[in-house]
C-alpha cells in the first residue's frame, strides 16, 4: 500500500490485515517490548496544518516505537506562515528523502493532491471535512475487541449495530466510520438534527433516524461526534441546550442502553454538550481504549505504506 488517503484504498482483506497487524504489536507493548527494529532507517514527518492531541502524538509514537525518524511539522513556525504554497511545503520536505509523510489539513482532499506532487508514502491524518482513515481503523480495532470480549474470540461485525450519532455535517470521522463500517459488515444508523445531517447522506448505506432514544436500546456500540461549532460560521442550529437534551449521551440516556454497549467518542469531546460525564467516564466508555488502539493501528498503517524493514523483519 503506498499512501492511505482513504477508507476507499482499503479492500476487506486490506482493512482486516491493518487491524490484526496492530493486534500484534499491541501485545508486544503489552510485553513491555516498547521498540521494534521494523523501519530504521525511514523518515516519517507528520505535517500538520490543523491543531491535533490524539493523532499527531500517537503517529510519532508509533513511528518511534517502530524505529523510524520522526520529525514534527504544524504551519505555525514553517514557512506556511509566509505564505509557502502546500505544493512547495510538501515537495521541499519530500525533497529532503523522507519516506513518508502523513498530513492532516482543513481543506479536503489535500492529501491527495499532496500523493500527486510527492515520491513517498502519503497517510491523511484528517482532511476537512472528508475523511479520518485511520480515525475509522482505530475504532473498529476498539469495536472489534469490544464484540470479542462479549461474544467471545469468534465474534464479528457481521450483524453489529453502531449509531453514530453528532454533527455529522462536519465531521470526517463519519465518512470514513461509514465506510469501513460497512465494509467489516457492521449495520450503520446516523442520528442528528436535520441541521446537522451531510448533504447526500440518503445515498449512503446507513440507516438515518431522528429519535435518539428509539435508536439507543437497539445498539451495541454507540458512537458520539464532537459537535464543531468551530466550523459553523451561520451560528450553531439547534442551540447547545437543545442539542444536549434531544441528541446528548446524558446520564438518563445511558439507561437505556443493553448492559454490553459500548460508549465510542474520537475526541476531542465536549463535556456536557453531546457527552456528559457520566457516559465518557463510566463503565461502558471505550473512549480511553481507543486512544490507546490509536498507537498501535497507527504503527500498524505506516508498516503497511512504508513496506517493513529492509530485511524482512517484523
Ligand atoms: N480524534 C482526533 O483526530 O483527535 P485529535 O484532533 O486530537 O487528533
Amino acid at each position: 500500500m503506498k499512501h492511505l488517503l482513504s477508507i476507499n484504498d482499503l479492500d476487506l482483506t486490506g482493512a482486516t490485515t491493518i487491524l490484526d497487524d496492530a493486534e500484534e504489536f499491541s501485545e508486544v507493548q503489552q510485553r513491555d517490548i516498547k521498540k521494534l527494529p521494523t523501519l530504521r532507517g525511514r523518515t516519517v514527518v507528520n505535517l500538520f496544518f490543523e491543531d491535533s492531541t490524539r493523532t499527531r502524538s500517537s503517529f510519532e509514537i508509533a513511528g518511534k516505537w517502530l524505529s523510524a525518524d520522526v520529525i514534527n511539522m504544524s504551519a505555525k513556525g514553517s514557512s506556511t506562515s509566509k505564505g509557502e504554497s502546500l505544493r512547495d511545503t510538501a515537495m521541499t520536505v519530500a525533497a529532503m528523502g523522507v519516506d513518508a509523510l502523513v498530513i492532516r489539513h482543513s481543506a479536503s482532499g489535500a492529501p491527495s493532491q499532496v500523493a500527486g506532487w510527492v515520491d513517498c508514502g502519503v497517510v491523511n491524518a484528517g482532511d476537512g471535512m472528508h475523511e479520518h482513515p485511520t480515525q475509522a481503523l482505530l475504532d473498529a480495532f476498539t469495536l472489534r475487541r469490544h464484540l470479542r470480549r462479549v461474544h467471545g474470540p469468534d465474534a464479528s461485525f457481521a450483524g453489529c449495530r453502531v449509531a453514530i450519532i453528532g454533527d455529522l455535517t462536519h465531521s470526517r470521522v463519519v465518512r470514513s466510520n461509514v465506510l469501513l463500517l460497512n465494509l467489516l459488515g457492521a449495520e450503520v444508523t446516523l442520528v442528528a438534527p436535520r441541521t446537522l445531517m451531510p448533504s447526500g447522506v440518503d445515498a449512503w448505506p446507513v440507516t438515518i433516524a431522528d429519535d435518539v432514544d428509539d435508536v439507543l436500546p437497539e445498539m451495541d456500540a454507540v458512537m458520539l461526534l464532537r459537535v464543531q461549532r468551530e466550523r459553523m460560521s451561520g451560528g450553531f442550529f439547534p442551540t447547545p441546550r437543545e442539542y444536549t437534551i434531544g441528541y446528548g449521551m446524558t446520564r438518563d440516556r445511558l439507561q437505556m442502553l443493553r448492559p454490553e454497549a459500548a460508549i465510542m467518542h474520537p475526541g476531542p469531546m465536549n463535556r456536557g454538550l453531546e457527552i456528559s460525564s457520566d457516559a465518557a467516564d463510566g463503565a461502558a466508555s471505550r473512549i480511553l481504549e481507543q486512544v490507546a488502539a490509536g498507537v498501535a493501528v497507527r504503527m500498524s498503517v505506516l508498516y503497511q505504506v512504508l513496506g517493513g524493514n529492509q530485511e524482512g523483519e517484523r
